[in-house]
Formats: structure tokens, sequence, C-alpha cells
């Protein structure tokens, strides 16, 4: 498999369970400024990054930072699950008046894996929900993500690579 960089300017959405390795990806994509998770901006904006209640401003904040880097030609990477295609053709309309580079990134691990990583992180998330997103997850591919819009699917490889199946 080839391993791809990220163009300048792009959109790299990440896709994938908890624990399936996102934000290891992100931060080995690109600077921290670049990535915005609505984790993250939960824990941020409400001192939790699990409280649902702030989940519409948590996803505010998150497309206003993307929006703001992409408009600058800068790159852009959204860190949060996005196994709900809503999600995923919101960020598709944001990015588009600013790039054609629209990456998808895969993260295809056995729920086995997500489950054991995240039994030993500091920030818990509850089994049941891993295995509903692995669930979600699950019917994904790299032609039904292109067929989504976006401009390149990848899967991710190990940290640093995005894998482009041969
Ligand atoms: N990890 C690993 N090997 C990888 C990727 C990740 O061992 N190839 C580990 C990380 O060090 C981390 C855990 O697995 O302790 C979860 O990875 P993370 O990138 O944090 O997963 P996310 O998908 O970002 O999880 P979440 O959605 O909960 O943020
Ligand atoms: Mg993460």
């Amino acid at each position: 498999p080839a391993l791809v960089p990220v163009p300048p300017g792009a959109l790299v959405v990440l896709i994938g369970p908890a624990g399936s390795g996102k934000s290891t990806t992100a931060a080995s994509l690109a600077a921290p400024e670049a990535v915005a998770g609505r984790d993250e901006m939960r824990h941020r904006i409400a001192g939790d990054p699990n409280d649902q209640g702030a989940t519409a401003e948590a996803g505010i904040a998150q497309h206003l930072i993307l929006r703001g880097r992409l408009r600058r030609q800068l790159a852009a990477v959204a860190d949060s699950t996005n196994l709900d295609p809503a999600a995923r053709a919101a960020l598709l309309d944001l990015a588009r008046p600013f790039t054609p580079h629209l990456l998808a990134v895969l993260h295809r691990v056995p729920v086995t894996t997500c489950l054991r990583r995240a039994a030993t992180r500091e920030r818990q998330v509850p089994p049941e929900v891993i295995r509903e997103q692995a669930l979600r997850a699950r019917p994904l591919t790299l032609p039904g993500l292109r067929a989504e819009g976006w401009s390149a699917a990848y899967l991710a490889g190990p940290p640093g690579a995005l894998l482009q199946p041969a």
C-alpha cells in the first residue's frame, strides 16, 4: 500500500469508534492546533468530555475552528467519531467552498482492541458505547465513503501514515 501525505489546506475527517486510534492519527498527521475534536470541545466548554449537554455547543465550536482554518488554506482535522452520515455530510459542506482536498480516514480496528485500549485509559468510555459505535462503523468501506463525496478515502495505517490500498 502507498503512504499518502496530507495536502496543504486539506480537511481530514477521522472516522472510527472510541479507542480506534483517531487522536493518535491526528497527532501524527497535523500540528495540534489543526485538530478539533468534539470531546475536547465538550471538555473546554463544560469541564467534562462526556457531558452530552454540551454536544451542540461543542459541535459549533468544532465547526468554527475547522472552517476558520480551511478558509485560510490551513489544514484542519476533525477528530470525532464521525460515524453518523449526517456528521460527515456537514463536514463536507463546511469544507467544500475552501478546498478540493476532502479526506476521509477510516479506522478499522477490531472491537476487542478498542475495548482493551479504552479500559486502560484515563477517560473511560463504557464498553456498550464502544460496541454500539463498532456496529455503526462496520458497514463503512472506502468505496462507500468516496460515494459520499470525499475526494479520497484512506485506511489509518501505523502512526503517521495513511494507507491507500493497492
Ligand atoms: N493506540 C495504540 N496503537 C495505535 C493507536 C492507538 O496503542 N496504533 C493507543 C493510544 O496510545 C491510546 C489508545 O490506543 O492509549 C486509544 O487511542 P486514541 O488515539 O486515543 O483513540 P481515539 O479513537 O482517539 O479514541 P476516542 O474516540 O475515545 O478519543
Ligand atoms: Mg480521541
